[in-house]
């Protein structure tokens, strides 16, 4: 077992990727707090874990206020008394052109994927730091590395996840956390289903990316598994693509 009695906060785990780092992680023998803002998911991804007979705790948690990542923190550190993994994954998108974006939407994704990485980790360092040892693990998107029309706050904060990631991974990697990010590219979820249902969309993204099929959450929790292991310990600031080639074109 690669993550055995290793304790995870992962937060967007009531869904999608989360979810498939959130059971990945279980099965490897880590313990979880699971932080989402959708009860339902949450409780959802607890009866899964149950099934595996693995042991996590949820707590409804919305990721852009610190009120609730304090409490997140401190759920955690009251039930496992550590943290060694924190994977940042809760993200929203919102579509239209840049120009019709609203003020309120453009700050809403900005909160919700971007500041929510400095809210969490500011609060989670220090009891790394106290561990001498930690890894944090940042959702970004291959949006973040290119631009896509049509979500201009996303793409904006996914590059500000890539940036800050590298920022942390220099300041942290002296005391032993590894701070890495995954650049998913089309993954088959919640959030991208709508795009897939419509064919044309579909054969788009089918035409943009080599490998001949679309993601699915677990070629992101492999990764995932991957970054929170001992065995990525000299891996520092990496924005890892896995988007079966599409930027390799
Ligand atoms: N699906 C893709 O193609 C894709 C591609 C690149 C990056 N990503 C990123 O992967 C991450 C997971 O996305 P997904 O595809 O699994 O989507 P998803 O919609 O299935 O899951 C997102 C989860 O985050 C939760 N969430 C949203 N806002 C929150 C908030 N404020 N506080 C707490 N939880 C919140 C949702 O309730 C949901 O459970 C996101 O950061 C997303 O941007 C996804």
């Amino acid at each position: 077992m690669r993550l055995k009695n290793k304790i995870a906060i992962i937060t967007g785990a009531g869904s999608g990727i989360g979810r498939a780092i959130a059971l990945s992680f279980i099965k490897e023998g880590a313990k979880l707090v699971i932080a989402d803002w959708s009860e339902k998911g949450g409780e959802e991804t607890i009866k899964l874990i149950k099934k595996l007979k693995g042991e996590a705790v949820f707590i409804k948690t919305d990721v852009s206020k610190s009120k609730d990542i304090e409490q997140m923190a401190n759920t955690c550190l009251k039930k496992f008394g550590r943290v060694d993994i924190l994977v940042n994954n809760a993200g929203i998108v919102r579509f239209g052109a840049l120009h019709e974006t609203l003020e309120s939407d453009w700050d809403l994704v900005l909160n919700v994927n971007l500041k929510s990485v400095f809210l969490a980790s500011k609060k989670i360092i220090p009891q790394m730091l106290k561990q001498s040892k930690g890894k944090i693990i940042n959702m970004a998107s291959i949006a973040g590395l290119v631009g896509f029309a049509q979500i201009g706050a996303y793409c904006a904060s996914k590059g500000g996840i890539i940036t800050l990631t590298k920022e942390m991974a220099v300041e942290y990697a002296p005391k032993k956390i590894n701070v890495n990010c995954i650049c998913p590219g089309v993954i088959k979820t919640a959030m991208t289903k709508d795009m897939i249902s419509d064919p044309a969309t579909k054969k788009g993204f089918e035409t943009q990316t080599p490998y001949p099929r679309l993601g699915e959450p677990e070629d992101i929790a492999h990764a995932a598994v991957y970054l929170a292991s001992d065995e990525s310990d000299f891996v520092n600031g990496e924005a890892l693509a896995i988007d079966g080639g599409w930027l390799a074109k």
